[in-house]
């Protein structure tokens, strides 16, 4: 095994001299599914938008594949094969299921038999490719957006709690719909507050207290850790390591 993604000492937030993050550290096997949990603020959100350029990093590095990408433009994403999904607005709602995945295709020169395969991929998305996206279910506007995230083959897929707000039984086809991309190669690294479900299907776990590291390992043995349920169903709060 070997990792995709190591992230050392990083230190990141939204304002000058104030970090979120502190010396937080991270390790991503290749193919795996890999979840960061943690109390609410924890900074979860905050760590894969370090990872992917989007909040500025003061100290620490990113590494993807051997080389430094601390601090990427946005605009670099793509062609490091890195792909970010938001929890929120990460889908045109007044466009059609083909538009938005068109918007993300435009620039491969092989998008119209990429098109053909991410339909094959997810079915429900091609019976309904001339809907618009905000009409579809919430489970499908996810697939939607996991579709659109995977467009341009990316090696590692961000993606910030995709259960979010779905009924348990579509959060569990979403969990299983990240489980099975790494299948396919692709890395997936995600946020959940859906604790358990997403750590009966991740590889590794890394849990997150007050922007630093509390605890990490694979995620059978976090889902049996009691520590996890003080923290989570509210008993004893463990403060950061
Ligand atoms: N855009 C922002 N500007 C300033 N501070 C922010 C911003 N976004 C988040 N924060 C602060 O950063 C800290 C970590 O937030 P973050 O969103 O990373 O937490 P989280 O672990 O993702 O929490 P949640 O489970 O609620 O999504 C919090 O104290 C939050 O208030
Ligand atoms: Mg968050």
């Amino acid at each position: 095994m070997s990792a995709i993604l190591t992230v050392e000492g990083l230190e990141a937030g939204y304002v000058r001299d104030l970090p979120i993050l502190r010396q937080v550290r991270l390790s991503v096997e290749r193919a795996s599914l890999t979840v960061i949990i943690g109390p609410n603020g924890a900074g979860k959100s905050t760590l894969i938008k370090a990872i992917a350029g989007l909040v500025p990093v003061s100290a620490g590095r990113v590494v993807l594949d051997g080389a430094e990408i601390t601090g990427i433009r946005p605009d670099q994403m793509g062609a490091l094969g890195l792909a970010y999904v938001p929890q929120t607005d990460n889908i045109f709602r007044h466009l059609s299921i083909r538009e938005n995945l068109s918007l993300v295709l435009c620039r491969l020169p092989d998008r119209a038999q990429r098109l053909d395969e991410l339909y094959a991929l997810f079915p429900p998305l091609a019976a309904k490719h001339k809907d618009r996206a905000g009409a579809l279910s919430g489970g499908q506007r996810q697939m939607l957006a996991v579709a659109m995230a995977l467009a341009n083959r990316p090696r590692l897929v961000l993606m910030d709690e995709p259960s979010a707000g779905l009924s348990p039984k579509i959060a569990a086809e979403v969990l299983d719909l990240a489980r099975s991309l790494t299948g396919q190669g692709v890395t997936v690294l995600l946020v959940e507050q859906n604790v358990k479900q997403a750590l009966r299907v991740a590889d590794h776990c890394w849990i997150l207290a007050e922007g630093r590291n509390r605890i990490d390992g694979p995620a059978a043995d976090i889902l049996s850790d009691p520590v996890v349920g003080e923290i989570y169903l509210g008993g004893k709060r463990v403060g950061a390591a």
